[in-house]
């Protein structure tokens, strides 16, 4: 990203950012921010479903556009440990907002709270609200006005426990929302735990990707994103750091369409197959929507029977099945058992699992002798998941 320092000048404010991810993927998060931004050795912390980082004013548009891992980036204003609630307002009281929200702006604070405390989450967010108004009555003598359904500035406070961390909401909604999707599949995979899956496969982009039970095609649209290059924030309209008044002066439509240029419209052997005509109908909306149709073979199969749907030799397979939440146990064991045993009959793959039925896979992977190389646990929405890596 080159020219987004041509932008801002050689010599931009460096800040202390973070960013929220998937429980379970933090080091793969650390891992993209430190290459997206070129930081070196472990000079990103990870904590639970959180990383932190020093970066420079414009790495946070360059993460908002291209992390493929990250919920929300904030700008770090404070990391204290604290007794009470006057300790709160303190620290509050004592940051200049002025960087962060101009006069005529309207701010919300959003407050999350996790440990035992004698107080709530809306006494944190009334008391950092105060502290916020305070601050700039002493500094700018003018009162901030709050507007806690359309802010023009979300101010996020979280206590763990004594830790309080306060920051700025520089992405707005979650990143995960691509706004790529026109078709919902009951049980979609968060683009992030799927963008996460692809990269634990070290899937090369010219060899051939598969997802045999690609639903609303989630794993397969994010895989023909990488391939191609593809920012995948460039489909969203909203990025909240728009609204700070450091970044007022940016060219949105300008910065979008360098953005677009960097993709390639080169093809990708990837294929997406799913039992179902609808969602696989579905899938094909969802990849027009992404501009990334033309680079996806979609087919209507069976997981159970891979050969007979094939026509090239996968290197790797990236698959989200069903967790059984639906089904009955023994077909979910039939299902996964047969998918398996079919997959194992295809030499020199990659094949990474998302499954909540973590135990169920783990047997039968065991049972036809396959080789797990990798397991780690995810939060799938409230779901406690496994992604399971394994070699045939
Ligand atoms: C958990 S969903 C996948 C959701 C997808 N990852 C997404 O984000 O939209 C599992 C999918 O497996 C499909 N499926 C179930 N049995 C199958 C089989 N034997 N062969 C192929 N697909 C199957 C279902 O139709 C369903 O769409």
């Amino acid at each position: 990203m080159r020219w987004l320092s041509d932008l801002f000048g050689v010599n931009m404010p460096s800040t202390y950012l973070f960013a929220t991810t998937d429980i379970g993927i933090e080091d793969l998060a650390a891992k993209e921010v430190s290459s997206l931004l070129n930081i070196r050795g472990t000079s990103v912390e990870i904590t639970t479903g959180r990383v932190y980082f020093r970066a420079k004013e414009s790495d946070i548009i360059t993460l908002n556009y291209w992390s493929r891992t990250l919920n929300k980036i904030y700008i770090l204003l404070a990391r204290e440990g604290i007794e009470s609630l006057s300790d709160i307002y303190r620290i509050a009281k004592s940051i200049d907002y002025t960087a962060y929200i101009a006069k005529n702006q309207r701010f919300a604070v959003r407050a999350e709270r996790h440990g035992f405390h004698n107080f709530t989450s809306i006494d944190i967010a009334r008391v950092v609200g105060q502290a916020i108004i305070d601050s700039y009555l002493d500094s700018q003598g003018h009162r901030l006005k709050v507007d806690l359904e359309e802010p023009d500035v979300e101010i996020y406070c979280m206590l763990r426990n004594q830790e309080l961390i306060i920051g700025v909401n520089t992405s707005g909604f979650s990143l995960h929302k691509r706004n790529y999707r026109v078709y919902n599949h009951p049980a979609a995979l968060k683009t992030t735990l799927a963008a996460a899956m692809i990269m634990l496969s070290n899937w090369d982009s010219k060899s051939g990707f598969i997802d045999p039970m690609c639903g609303g095609g989630t794993i397969v649209i994010e895989a023909a994103l990488i391939a191609r290059n593809i920012a995948p924030g460039i489909y969203r309209k909203q990025f909240a750091f728009t609204k700070l008044p450091m970044f007022t002066y940016v060219d949105m439509d300008d910065l979008k369409s360098k953005f677009m240029s960097l993709a390639n419209t080169s093809y990708y052997p990837i294929e997406g197959i799913d039992i179902s005509p609808y969602h696989l109908e579905g899938a094909i909306m969802n990849a027009m929507s992404a501009g990334v149709d033309d680079t996806i073979v979609f087919k209507v199969g069976d997981a159970r029977k891979l050969r007979d749907y094939i026509d090239f030799e996968p290197r790797v397979i990236v698959t989200n099945p069903p967790y059984g939440i639906r089904m009955h146990h023994r077909n979910l064991q039939k299902l996964y058992h047969d998918f398996i045993f079919s997959v194992k009959e295809i030499p020199d793959v990659t094949i990474v699992v998302i499954t909540a039925a973590s135990r169920e896979m783990r047997q039968i992977v065991s049972k036809a002798d396959l080789e797990l190389v990798h397991a780690r646990k995810v939060l799938h929405g409230k779901l406690n998941s496994e992604i399971l890596v394994f070699n045939t």
